[in-house]
Parts: structure tokens; sequence; C-alpha cells
């Protein structure tokens, strides 16, 4: 690992989940504060393809932080600020239905939230503290909370790997630590929804508030409370079965990072929203 301070560039941001903390081989790492406090980890700067790439650990390379704990917005904030357009987002989720079961690779298309006490914006009616120009108050458009392109990329180089993904559904996330009781796991599962994790939010939506492209890569580690007749779902459990999985993601996200669009050529409706608005970013 080449360590260095100067900021350097990257154009695709992945995120690890639980179980993958790290990415490339030939990696630069860089610290990087931001005006929300320092995010989970350093980010490690690559190349895939001729693509720029910062990969950031989600909980620390060490699993320092449990989801609740997370400070989503430096995260987000760092890599818009090294470059970042374009975001992976694969983590570890629990199938809501048996057919669902450990080794799906699923790429959602709708999220609801039932998390409690995390901080899901930037906008909260201040100045941003790292100057910019922003209307006092923003609502953001969310109804499809997760880039059209990056999810037709993810799904394609699956499926180029022999890794039949599903193509949409809902995952709810929960506020976490704890795994969902039966009762509320049937109760997701009733309302249709398919996989349950716990930091799908509020990551998407303030990518979505930073003009990123985001796309979850959902990896099911588990059966959750309410499909599966053990005990319940353990830790070990999902970092076994993701680590079990982990291989054959990166194939994917290597695949993915490759194919996606130019930033330039991106044409989606992220890059609609809050179009051409000044952060108060600097970019190297
Ligand atoms: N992450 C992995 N498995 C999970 C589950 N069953 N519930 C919530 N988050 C998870």
């Amino acid at each position: 690992v080449d360590t260095s301070s100067t900021r350097a560039a990257a154009e695709i941001g992945v995120i690890g989940g639980s179980g993958f903390y790290s990415f490339l081989e030939d990696v630069t790492e860089i610290t990087v504060e931001t005006p929300y406090g320092a995010p989970s980890d350093s980010l490690f700067l690559g190349e895939i393809a001729g693509r720029t790439v910062a990969f950031l650990p989600r909980h620390g390379r060490e699993h320092r932080l449990p989801p609740n704990r997370i400070n989503y917005r430096a995260n987000l904030w760092a890599l818009r600020s090294v470059g970042v357009r374009q975001v992976f987002g694969p983590c570890a989720v629990g199938g809501l239905r048996t057919e669902y079961g450990p080794g799906t690779l699923l790429v959602p298309d709708q999220l609801v939230d039932r998390t409690k006490s995390r901080t899901q914006t930037f906008f909260d009616g201040e100045p941003l503290p790292g100057g910019g120009s922003v209307p006092n108050v923003v609502h953001t458009t969310f109804a499809d909370p997760y880039c059209p392109a990056g999810r037709a990329v993810a799904v394609a180089a699956a499926r180029g790997r022999g890794w039949e993904p599903v193509d949409g559904g809902t995952m709810v996330v929960i506020e976490g630590p704890r795994f969902s009781t039966r009762a509320e796991s049937l109760w997701h599962a009733a309302q249709g929804w398919s996989v349950v994790g716990m930091t799908g939010h509020p990551e998407a939506v303030l990518a979505r508030e930073l003009g990123l492209c985001y796309t979850s890569m959902s990896l099911v580690t588990d059966l959750d409370a309410g499909a599966e007749t053990g005990d319940g779902v353990s830790h070990e459990e999902v970092l076994r079965v993701f680590g079990e999985n982990v291989g054959r993601l990166r194939e994917v996200l290597f695949d993915a990072v490759a194919a996606l669009p130019k930033t330039e050529d991106r044409d989606c409706l992220c890059t609609h929203v809050h179009d051409g608005w000044d952060l108060g970013i600097e970019l190297p």
C-alpha cells in the first residue's frame, strides 16, 4: 500500500460491507476529512480497466462500526470530494422469502426506511458547513432510490459471471444492530418486501443528495427470522456466508465498474437532481 496524504481523484466509489474490507490490490491509501467528521476509514484508490476507483470499507477495515454508528454523511462526502460520481454499495442482507436463500444476489429497485436515529440529510436548513450555496429547504426526489443505469450494469455483470441475480425488489432497512424478531420479519415479508439490511439507508439518499449515482448490490447471507425455522440469524452466519461469496462479488464488481458509463455521459435521473448545485466542494 502506497500511503499518500495528497488528495487523489477517483470517478467510481465502492463501499464494501460486512466481510468486504479490501477490494483492489495495487492501491493508494488516502485519509479524507470532511465537514461532517471522519469517514469509516481511509479511501483506497486504484484502477480497474482504466477507470479510477475509491474503495471504502463501510464498517472500517477491522469492522469497528456497527450500522447505527456509521458516519454515512462523512462517507458519501469523502467519496464526492475526491471526484466520485457513481457508487456501488455491496451489502449483506437477510432474505425475506425462502426462494432468496444464502448466496442470492439481489439488485434492489426500491427501499423502505425503518431506521430510527440516523441523520439522513446534508440539507437541514443550515448553510452547508463547508460553504457552497444551496436553498434553505430541500426536498429531494427519491421515488426511484437507485440509479437505473448502475442497476442494469450490475445485473449484466452478475449474469456475465454466471451468477443469475434477482433484478429488482425492495430492501427494508432496520435500525439494528439487533436482527428482527420473527413477528417483525413476517410483517416485512407480508408487505411484499424482499430483503432486510441495516446499512442501505441513509446511504442511498445521501448519495442522491450529492448527485451521485448509487446502486445497491445485496448479497443474501441468511434467511431472516420469519423465513427460517432455526434459532434465528447470527452475526457469525452473516460473516461466514459473506466471506464465502466475497470472491465472486469482487469479480462482478470489477466487471460492473468497467462497464459503467463515463462520468460525463451519464444521463440518469440521479444526475438531474440538484443539477449543478454548488456544494462548496473543491475537487482535486
Ligand atoms: N444483514 C445480513 N443479514 C441480515 C438480516 N437478517 N437482517 C438485517 N440485516 C442483515
